[in-house]
């Protein structure tokens, strides 16, 4: 008899950092293989749309030959369904990610039973979120080391093309 564990990371990804990947990474050395279920979330209004997050973050898991990075067209509960996913594998960062994470794993567990196991971030990437990483780039802080290349380079791209980086009028060389 042969088994295959299979996982769903899932999230926004909008866009993957390197915090991302170190929970993918834990993720695919626990697994036999893992999705990278890339979502839409309905409360949050993306600076990439879906093809763009499913490139960026194809080729940041592309050292790892168990890990696949799809679109998840509707329900989170389906996707795994569809794929044979026993588990959801989210990583948390502090009490809030818990907070925020717990009603979605219940509700996905009381749709259809499925898992969802938490893995804490490790504490050299657990401040990283897309959100800061986005909002520290459009004030014009460095974030070079907390995604990929080209993650970095596509952030740059998307935040000069929809006119998002605030200058801070107040320092000298921007007068
Ligand atoms: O990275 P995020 O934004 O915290 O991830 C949340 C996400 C995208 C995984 C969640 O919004 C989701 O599962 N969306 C797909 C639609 C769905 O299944 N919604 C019900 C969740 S209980």
């Amino acid at each position: 008899m042969s088994y295959v564990s299979i996982a769903v990371c899932p999230g926004s990804f909008d866009p993957m950092t390197l915090g991302h990947l170190d929970v993918i990474e834990r993720a695919a050395a626990l697994f036999d293989r893992v999705f990278v279920g890339i979502a839409r979330n309905s409360s949050k209004t993306p600076l990439f749309d879906l093809p763009q997050r499913v490139a960026l973050a194809t080729d940041a898991v592309a050292h790892l030959p168990n890990v696949e990075v799809v679109e998840v067209p509707g329900l989170l509960v389906d996707f795994c369904t569809s794929v044979g996913a026993s588990a959801i594998v989210k990583g948390i960062r502090g009490a809030s990610d818990f907070d925020a994470e717990t009603p979605m794993a219940l509700m996905n567990h009381h749709l259809t039973g499925v898992e969802t196991i938490f893995l804490h971030a490790r504490p050299e990437v657990a401040h990283i979120a897309s959100s800061l990483v986005k909002d520290v780039m459009r004030f014009g802080g460095e974030v070079a080391d907390m995604v990929t290349e080209p993650v970095y380079a596509a952030m740059q791209q998307a935040m000069a093309e929809k006119n998002l980086y605030i200058r801070d009028t107040s320092r000298k060389d921007e007068q």
